[in-house]
């Protein structure tokens, strides 16, 4: 298990999505009211960034035509043909740690 510092709590704001590159992949982080979970940024229809859709509860809508990815488990609806890879991501008191294995 590798575990990397992807920064401190506070860039990482309840309800919005953060792009971070870590381990040479982009991935999307998410705070659900405490809650965090990351999925690869790249929606498998045509590239758009999940980090910049709009969330509700757990579940972000790509910004470009729609797919939304359950951020808990990865799983996306059409026009994205796939579904996405999840990371585990925890926390102490002041950072977030993410597992890219
Ligand atoms: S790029 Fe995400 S639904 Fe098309």
């Amino acid at each position: 298990m590798a575990l990397t510092n992807i920064g401190p709590v506070e860039n990482f704001p309840v309800g919005k999505g953060v792009r971070v590159e870590v381990g040479g992949k982009t991935i999307a982080v998410f705070n659900t009211t405490g809650q965090y979970y990351a999925i690869d940024d790249m929606c498998p229809h045509r590239g758009a960034s999940f980090a910049d859709g709009p969330m509700q509860g757990t579940t972000v809508t790509c910004p470009l035509h729609g797919a939304t990815a359950e951020v808990r488990t990865g799983a996306c609806s059409p026009p994205s043909p796939s579904d996405v890879e999840t990371y585990d991501v925890s926390c102490d008191s002041t950072s977030l740690f993410v597992d890219m294995d």
